[in-house]
């Protein structure tokens, strides 16, 4: 098998993170017989600083092109005050929008051995499990017509959703939990807004289909809370756009670390894959950021794109003990004496740990 893959590493912690990601799959690419080929675009500050705008035309076609598109972070803080068609976070909207992904999956994992640094208490989050599936191309991040005043005084968005849209991302999430614990938990805020009424309507529908899937409904503002006292209710949660976006970035504080979260983009033409969190400006260029979440992206890259459920949970497995074995950058080091590993020791302990799980797979099978 042969897949070609775009790396947009973006800015701020992005190229840090995505280079661990990188050394993760080589690893895969080395040991099996997946031909992996890599190729670099600039996109987000950095592609506007050469050329103007945050998605170049050649950095678009190449990513079109591609088997899937793994992605860093954008946006810089000197970009804040660009017109909108110029800022970075536009040129993320504008790639989502042409790779055509309206199913965005964020999972999040309380790892028992960092279940202590959640500023939850462990007991609470100790077993969290749970898997996001946000509706990507609709609701107010998309909806026309949206504008502000010429004066300045008012400025307005719109929230749309057609049932072919709800009842897309809901099968998503029906097949997700169908491989998981089974159980799909619809958010949306019915008890206010029209398109959440038509969302509670459709997803119950799309229910029908999937009886051996549990479902129940929950207002966000009652999830929000939720989600921080009780996640191990969760197994799959569907939910639009802007609740999602909110909800996963919540659900980190279940993992640990916003690092630790990864995201697949997928439905479209080309899957996108890229960790939850943004280029982090505070902490860019000291080589301390996590890029636990980059390299589960890869991880679902290969699982969502490729078909390798083996080799990407094999790199789970590999977070996971390169976490047992007390690897912590610094922001899982909270509260703990030992010194914080750097971006680069913690994709170095993963890529070890891989290589010896690989190794254990290669030789069993060569017996
Ligand atoms: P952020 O996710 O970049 O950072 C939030 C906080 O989490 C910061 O304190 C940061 O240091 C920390 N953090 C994030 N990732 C980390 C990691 N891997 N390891 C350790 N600590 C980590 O969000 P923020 O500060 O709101 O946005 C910064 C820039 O990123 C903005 O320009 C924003 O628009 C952009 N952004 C881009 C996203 C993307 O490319 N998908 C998503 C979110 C924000
Ligand atoms: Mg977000």
């Amino acid at each position: 098998m042969r897949l070609q893959i775009a790396i947009l590493p973006g800015d701020g912690i992005g190229p840090e993170v995505i280079a661990e990601a990188l050394r993760v799959l080589h690893i895969v690419g080395e040991v099996s017989n997946i031909e992996l080929h890599f190729a670099e675009y600039p996109f987000g500050a950095a592609a506007w600083k050469r050329t103007g705008v945050p998605l170049p035309p050649g950095t678009l076609q190449a990513c079109l092109q591609a088997d899937a598109v793994l992605l860093g972070a954008v946006g810089a803080p000197e970009c804040d005050d660009l017109p909108h068609e110029q800022r970075p976070e536009t040129g993320l909207l504008e790639l989502r929008r042409e790779l055509g992904g309206y199913a965005n999956l964020r999972p999040a994992v309380a790892y028992d051995a960092v279940a202590a640094c959640s500023p939850l208490k462990a007991s609470v989050v100790s077993g969290a499990d749970l898997l996001v599936v946000r509706e990507l191309l609709g609701g107010l991040y998309f909806g026309e017509p949206r504008g502000i005043a010429t004066d300045g005084s008012a400025a307005f968005n719109t929230m749309r959703y057609s049932v072919e849209q709800i009842e897309r991302i809901a099968r998503v999430a029906f097949r997700e939990a169908a491989r998981r614990r089974r159980k799909v938990t619809s958010v949306d805020k019915a008890n206010v807004l029209e398109t959440s009424g038509l969302w509670r309507q459709a997803v119950t529908r799309v229910s029908h289909e999937f009886p051996d899937v549990t479902l129940d409904h929950m207002y966000v503002d009652a999830c929000a809370m939720q989600l921080v006292t009780d996640p191990r209710r969760f197994d799959v949660i569907l939910t639009e756009n802007l609740f999602g976006d909110i909800l996963s970035d919540e659900a980190a504080v279940i993992a640990g670390s916003l690092g630790m979260l990864a995201s697949a983009s997928i439905g479209g033409k080309v899957g996108l894959y890229e960790p939850v969190h943004g280029s982090a400006p505070d902490i860019a260029g000291r080589g301390i950021a996590n890029p636990l979440g980059a390299i589960a992206s890869a991880a679902m890259m290969l699982r969502y794109t490729a078909g390798l459920e083996q080799e990407a949970s094999e790199i789970e497995s590999a977070i996971r003990q390169a976490l047992e074995a007390g690897c912590r950058t610094a922001d899982l080091a909270r509260g703990s004496a030992a010194k914080a590993a750097s971006t680069t020791e913690m994709g170095v302990a993963v890529e070890c740990e891989l290589a010896s799980i690989l190794d254990r797979r290669c030789s069993y099978h060569a017996v």
